[in-house]
């Protein structure tokens, strides 16, 4: 949430920046801004909206310094406008600063501050940030800098230029993250790697409250007592080119059509026609063996994979699996045992709920699993095991094969973990791993099929304002994935529920035309489903169903039929995925709606 970079070398610092911001435009995108220190004076251009607002007068009113700092923002304090853009400056223009997270005690300072007489210019809570140093400032700025976290609660990353040391740029973080990359005679900063990927691969990863001062050819990192520390260099091997879309129209559809490729990254080495193999992951065999309880914790999509995980893994071990969206399940009474699992799901992990719960969990003792696709997130380093996702750089706002990619990993483990405690006959596991090798096949398969029905479909789309998704059991989960693709990226309002709830109120809603998708991928309760979907027609509702091949009667009933591949009972949602997020691309390109960046959201929420 929000984009910072930093760059400090022997180049124009601004057009670097602005390349950076472009790579980040995904985590904030309502104003931008960018300063840029020559040794005499330091440039600040700001803008409200999208990024390239900000490129025209980038070239007329910036200095050619070689160091700078910029900005993409999200909102959160004052509503986007040029004045609440970031950077933001002190009285005097002495410091300058950008920010990550959220300053929750800011009014009281600001109210202590302008009291004393200082003079704010924004609505935002960064600007006491720079308010704040200029008043701690006594011809050091680490430790003005140190002096200014400790009066800040909330969460922060941040990155400062000054007049005083103009060769160089202060940062310091706390949960909200800054990473620093290592060049050859410049070095960068930026709250995410892909800003500066096709500049270097080497990275340091600052943890909280670390602080460092970064010159073209010295990042000197500091722990909270400002004493100097060694850190690891972090080395990616991901390639810049995953960064560009490719000749796609949005990276949303790419990332659609390279969720095969992802899920058989994910599966690699990790499933074989022999079995599941988990054993990277480091879990004891007896912690396995024994485990009662799982808890699922999550946010959004996210949260979605862990629903299809809670029935999977209780029609697999018949155990109990409690599934929470983060943001509530760390404010309640949750009862955490030391043997228990907490499993995390976060595509960036970074998000600020998950990470949080994740903390929770720990200091209740549980083991904490994770489910990510960022080798370096705090998620990453926080939990005790790692099961990466491996879906590669995903830049759409609305996931897409990291979500997939979570599901199958939910696959997975629960297979694994069937295998661990006696749950499953070998056979039975084989035949699974054997359908799980064939599914990024049959993916390929299905985005070719469901490509022009749903083309079609979203032509009726794009006129509704309302539509629902029904499934049952893992299919409802899939519903609440469906429905929330198409709020996100079209704007239409979409509602999910169990197939057998609708009478129980929203009934009431259907009538002639209405849009449904239902989905059918069981087997063994499509019956009910059907009952559900005929309940709708009779209302004059318009039903798109999902089904398996060969689901029973289906086409007499229902308006528009998609069928899934042969695969077991199972799988089917992994690949009924893919028509509903082609139906919701499809309608928001139909509405001109901008799909990879929907207003209002962000990338990686790392705000709670
Ligand atoms: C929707 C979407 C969000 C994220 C959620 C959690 O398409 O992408 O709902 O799933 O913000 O993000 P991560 O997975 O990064 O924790």
């Amino acid at each position: 949430m929000c984009g910072i970079v930093g760059y400090v070398g022997d180049k124009k610092a601004a057009p670097i920046l602005y390349d950076g911001l472009k790579k980040l435009e995904y985590r904030g995108y309502d104003s931008s801004g960018i300063a840029v220190n020559d040794g005499f004076k330091i440039d600040i251009v700001k803008k409200k909206g999208k990024l390239d607002q900000l490129e025209g007068s980038l070239k007329k009113n910036t200095n050619g310094g070689t160091v700078g700092i910029g900005h993409t923002r999200w909102a959160t304090h004052g509503k986007p406008s040029d004045l609440n853009s970031h950077p933001h400056c002190d009285c005097s223009k002495d410091f300058v600063v950008v920010h990550n997270g959220i300053i929750e005690n800011f009014q009281k300072i600001k109210k202590r501050l302008k009291e004393s007489g200082h003079n704010f210019k924004s609505e935002t809570d960064t600007e006491v940030i720079a308010h704040l140093i200029e008043d701690n400032y006594d011809n050091n700025l680490l430790k003005a800098l140190k002096a200014t976290v400790n009066e800040l609660d909330g969460s922060y990353s941040l990155t400062i230029l000054s007049k005083y040391e103009p060769d160089k740029i202060f940062v310091v973080r706390k949960d909200s993250p800054l990473i620093i990359g290592v060049g050859e005679k410049e070095n960068y900063i930026a709250s995410d790697i892909p800003a500066f990927l096709s500049k270097t691969k080497d990275f340091y990863i600052l943890e909280d409250n670390e602080l460092a001062v970064v010159s073209s050819g010295k990042i000197e990192i500091y722990n909270d007592s400002l004493d100097l520390i060694k850190k690891e260099l972090y080395h990616v091997d991901w390639d810049p080119e995953m960064a560009e879309k490719q000749g796609y129209e949005h990276y949303m559809l790419k990332e659609i059509n390279e969720q095969p490729d992802a899920v058989r990254r994910l599966m690699s080495k990790r499933v074989t026609p022999g079995g599941i193999n988990l054993d990277e992951l480091n879990l004891d065999s007896e912690f396995l063996k024994n485990l009662k309880q799982i808890h699922i914790v999550a946010c959004g999509t996210a949260y979605h994979s862990g629903l299809i995980g809670k029935y999977l893994m209780e029609e697999l071990l018949n155990i109990h699996i409690e599934v929470d969206v983060a943001s509530e399940y760390r404010y309640r009474n949750v009862l955490i045992k030391e043997d228990d699992l907490v499993i995390v799901v976060s595509q960036s992990g970074e998000t600020s709920d998950t990470l949080a719960s994740l903390r929770m969990a720990k200091k209740h003792g549980a083991k904490i699993l994770a489910f990510t696709n960022s080798r370096g997130s705090s998620i990453a380093r926080e939990a005790d095991h790692v099961l990466l996702l491996k879906a590669g750089l995903e830049i759409s706002v609305a996931s897409t094969k990291a979500y997939l990619n979570m599901v199958v990993a939910f696959y997975i483990f629960s297979l694994y973990l069937a295998e661990k405690q006696n749950k499953i006959e070998t056979k039975r596991l084989n035949k699974l791993s054997n359908d799980l090798i064939r599914l990024p096949d049959l993916l390929e398969q299905v985005i070719k099929d469901s490509e022009s029905l749903m083309k079609e479909r979203a032509k009726q789309y794009v006129k509704k304002q309302n539509a629902f998704f029904i499934g049952r059991h893992t299919d409802y989960t899939l519903a609440l994935e469906g429905a929330l693709k198409l709020k996100e990226i079209s704007y239409i309002h979409a509602e999910a529920y169990p197939a057998g709830e609708l009478k129980h109120g929203t009934l009431a809603l259907i009538e002639k035309g209405v849009p449904v998708v239902a989905l059918g991928t069981r087997k063994f309760i499509f019956e009910k489903t059907l009952s559900n979907i005929t309940e709708i027609k009779a209302r004059g509702g318009d039903v798109t169903a999902i089904v398996y091949k060969g689901a029973e009667g289906i086409e007499k009933v229902v308006d528009h039929v998609i069928y899934i591949p042969q695969i077991d009972d199972l799988f089917g949602g992994v690949l009924a995925a893919i028509p509903l997020q082609l139906l919701a691309y499809n309608t928001a390109y139909l509405k001109g709606c901008d799909i990879d960046q929907p207003r209002n959201l962000a990338k990686s929420v790392t705000v709670e």
